[in-house]
């Protein structure tokens, strides 16, 4: 089994990759930690918890990671997620506790602790993992690859040129991004194809268990914002559970290797991937760049994943 590290802002998408790691037979989490990104640093530890409470996995250990980005003040997505970061769904109250340790300490641990090498699944904002780079830059060698959900080849969704995520701390995702570590991402070109219909969420809302109509109602409210005619998407885009089903199976999906940087300082690129497609600057191909994903095995795979508790 893979071992992994899953630091994620809990968010819809995030609350789905959650329920097909800890399904997946070929993964073994080790941690989760949150980041603030989709609603405030409390509401997404609170989700994790509750989210994990639902799925009956009170072993994994849980912290809480940074209040804020590195450099700039927070911006959370409730005109997506909602005012809990998780609206629409029926959730318990978390009944375990987080460790009383931050993120970055948690991270530590629990590499030192592992025999093999660990893979850290980012499905936020990079944050907490970029400060752990700086304060434990000796764990690195610990860490396999890194496989995140965030930025894109030529589009964005916050700015014209900038994805959410990265948007959030472009800083962090510039330490990350040239951190030397071996990079897997999926970004918005590959998850805008990663696209959940209306009819495979009534099927999905069929599915006797107790987590099933708890995504269901999710996947409601998360529609809401994709629903709006300016995407003129088919279905809902699913962006952070392409990181768990790359992980679980690579042949669903095609991609190249870039040289990808971060843009901190554009007035109108300011957190943009930056992607050398052509290999005009001749610089290493750091990023293994998801583009494409055969999209009816990954819903078949997150639905069997729901189908599984
Ligand atoms: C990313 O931003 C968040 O709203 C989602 O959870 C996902 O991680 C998509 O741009
Ligand atoms: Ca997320």
């Amino acid at each position: 089994m893979k071992k992994i590290i899953i630091d994620c802002d809990p968010g819809h998408d995030d609350a789905l990759a959650l329920i097909m790691a800890v399904a997946a037979p070929e993964l073994d989490i080790l941690a989760v930690t949150t980041s603030a990104g989709n609603q405030t640093p409390d509401k997404t530890l609170n989700n994790a918890m509750r989210m994990l409470t639902l799925l009956k996995q009170k072993n994994i250990p849980v912290a809480g990671g940074n209040k804020k980005p590195l450099m700039q003040d927070l911006i959370i997505a409730e005109n997506v997620h909602g005012e809990t970061g998780l609206d629409g769904a029926v959730l318990p109250e978390p009944d375990f506790e987080p460790v009383k340790i931050p993120a970055i300490q948690l991270i530590a641990e629990t590499l030192r602790s592992s025999a093999d090498p660990v893979t850290l699944v980012i499905t936020g904002p990079m944050t907490n993992i970029a400060l752990f780079l700086q304060v434990y830059p000796q764990l690195k060698t610990k860490i396999e690859q890194i496989v995140f959900m965030g930025g894109a080849i030529n589009t964005g969704n916050y700015t014209p040129r900038s994805e959410f995520n990265i948007a959030v701390d472009p800083e962090s995702a510039k330490i990350v991004i040239n951190s030397g570590i071996p990079l897997v991402m999926a970004g918005l070109d590959l998850t805008h194809q990663a696209q959940i219909y209306q009819e495979e969420i009534e099927n999905i809302r069929k599915i006797h268990n107790e987590v099933a109509p708890s995504v269901a109602g999710q996947l409601d409210f998360y529609g809401i914002y994709y629903g709006q005619d300016k995407w003129r998407f088919k279905g809902i885009p699913l962006h952070d559970p392409c990181t768990i089903a790359w992980l679980q199976h690579p042949e669903y999906f095609e991609g190249t290797k870039y040289h990808v940087d971060v843009e901190v300082t554009g007035a109108l690129t300011r957190g943009e991937t930056v992607v050398d497609r052509f290999d005009l600057l001749n610089l290493p191909k750091n990023v293994y760049v998801l583009t494409k994903i055969q999209r009816q095995k990954f819903i078949y795979l997150l639905t069997n994943s729901i189908a599984s508790f």
